[in-house]
């Protein structure tokens, strides 16, 4: 199939315009007629409604779309999903088809320049994230200065963002050697700062790197490893995380993808940029919803209390069914799907997990509820993940970082993908001031404010 015939298809979801097609608008205020271009993926563009104006002096139409309900911020080649058919894909392949066959670090690749690596693009690639994956001493003893029980997506944020100081020349963000280099060192240093994060917060000596190991064994060593002189990892672990990164590589633009592509439109380094990815996925209605999802299984204790829990989420009371909906999927999220077949595989190594059996009974009701299913309310990625994490003796608090290892590819994807799309600028959003008209300064607090207070004993 060729290139464009891919993306004709690729578009199933968002309705196509054939060239010429146009939106007429009518202002009831002037009574004026309008013809708005209907471009590719069946979009206006807003800047068009600018000239629909009521009188001389307005500004121009503006569209009005809080948390982006229905807005394009950009054009991507990245990832294309259908929220209705729950469908994802990484430039063309079916997530379904990557987990099963590919491994992250292909998947990175993939995802940041849009075919596969050759055999040699391959070989150097991994040589390459193997070879950065040591941070600096002094990054370790920034870490050290964190409380014993820091949250490790704090943590997180605040390392990679000081890697940015580390790596000035970064900031060369349109010198492409300078980008490789960056990319390069982000995806290779993250697990490693990750780990030092779960070995600070367990009190354990941190790990460095071992470069004989694949990326995610030298992660599994990184946290694991204690006395042995070569650490093994479990190949159904290996296998395991390997396939969850893949599924959290990419996912178009969601809250945290959304910050990265914004900070980056300033022109700052994609260390800062990527920290304020971390930062936003670190919210319980992103990224942190896995961590939630594990707090609420074990709150509701046991499968008999799941309908009560049920019918509180539904009343308002018991906040909402976390791991469950999605802003875009309107049906299954297909990763859940493969995540609840990985949730097996591992419990045939670590054992059931005893919270197993809550989480089915959740989807079990949920599923056939008619609040849930007429919202269109699936079990979504974080749905099964943490379970597979607490089965392979991960802190529910680490869940997260678990997430934004492999986002990093991503959001560097999308990140690059801003910078030389010749469209985008800062990004900067207008607003409707809903705030006071003009009002004169006239002081409330007096004396007081005044007064300048004195530190004791000055
Ligand atoms: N439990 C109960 N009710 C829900 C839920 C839920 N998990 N999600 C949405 N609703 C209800 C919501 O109350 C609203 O009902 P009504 O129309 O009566 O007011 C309706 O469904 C639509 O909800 P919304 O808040 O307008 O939907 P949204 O697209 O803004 O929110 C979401 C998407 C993911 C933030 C939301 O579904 C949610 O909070 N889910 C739980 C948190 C979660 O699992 N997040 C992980 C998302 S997947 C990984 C990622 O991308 O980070």
């Amino acid at each position: 199939m060729s290139k464009t015939e891919t993306l004709a298809k690729a578009g199933a979801g968002q309705a196509a315009a054939a060239p010429g097609s146009k939106l007429e608008v009518r202002d009831s205020r002037t009574g004026k007629t309008y013809e708005i271009p209907i471009i590719e993926g069946g979009a206006i563009r807003a800047p068009d409604l600018k000239q629909i104006k009521a009188g001389d002096d307005d500004f121009g139409l503006m569209a009005y779309d809080p948390a982006f309900l229905n807005t394009a911020s950009c054009r991507s080649a990245i990832t294309f999903i259908d929220g209705d058919q729950g469908i994802l894909r990484y430039r063309g392949y079916p997530i379904e088809e990557l987990a099963e066959k590919s491994n992250f670090l292909e998947v990175a690749w993939l995802l940041r320049h849009g075919e596969l690596p050759t055999q040699a693009q391959y070989d150097q690639w991994v040589n390459d994230i193997t070879f950065h994956t040591y941070v600096h001493e002094n990054i370790k003893r920034f870490l050290e200065g964190f409380r014993y029980d820091a949250h490790p997506m704090s943590m997180l944020c605040s390392g990679v963002a000081a890697l940015s100081s580390f790596y000035p020349e970064a900031k060369s963000i349109h010198d492409e050697a300078q980008r490789n280099i960056s990319i390069i060192r982000l995806i290779a240093k993250v697990p490693t700062i990750a780990a030092f994060c779960y070995r600070h917060v367990k009190g354990l000596p941190y790990i460095y790197p071992d470069n004989d190991l694949s990326y995610p064994e030298n992660f599994l060593s990184m946290i694991a490893r204690m006395s042995e002189g070569k650490y093994e990892a479990n190949p159904t672990y290996a296998r395991a995380i390997d396939i969850l990164f893949i599924l959290h590589a990419d996912h178009e633009q969601n809250c945290s993808t959304n910050a990265v592509r914004a900070v980056g439109s300033s022109h700052v380094d994609p260390f800062s940029a990527v920290a304020a990815g971390i930062a936003a996925l670190y919210g319980p209605l992103h990224g942190g919803a896995n961590e939630q999802v594990l707090r609420m299984i074990e709150e509701i204790g046991h499968p008999k209390n799941v309908p009560a829990f049920i019918e509180s989420v539904k009343g308002g009371k018991g906040g909402r069914l976390m791991g469950f909906g999605h802003r875009v999927y309107k049906s299954y999220d297909p990763r859940a799907k493969i995540v609840k077949k990985l949730a097996y595989d591992v419990f045939q190594v670590a054992g059931m997990d005893k919270d197993l059996e809550i989480a089915l009974e959740l989807e079990r009701i949920a599923l056939s509820d008619d609040y849930f299913t007429s919202r269109k309310l699936y079990p979504n990625v974080d749905f099964y993940t943490g379970l597979i994490y607490r089965a392979m003796k991960f802190p529910t608090d680490y869940f997260t970082v678990l997430f934004a290892i492999p986002r990093v590819a991503g959001w560097l994807a999308q990140w690059e993908e801003m910078l030389l799309d010749k469209e985008q600028k800062i990004a900067r959003p207008r607003q409707i001031y809903t705030g006071y008209d003009e009002r004169h300064y006239q002081a409330k607090a007096t004396e007081k404010k005044k007064k300048v207070r004195k530190a004791p004993g000055m």
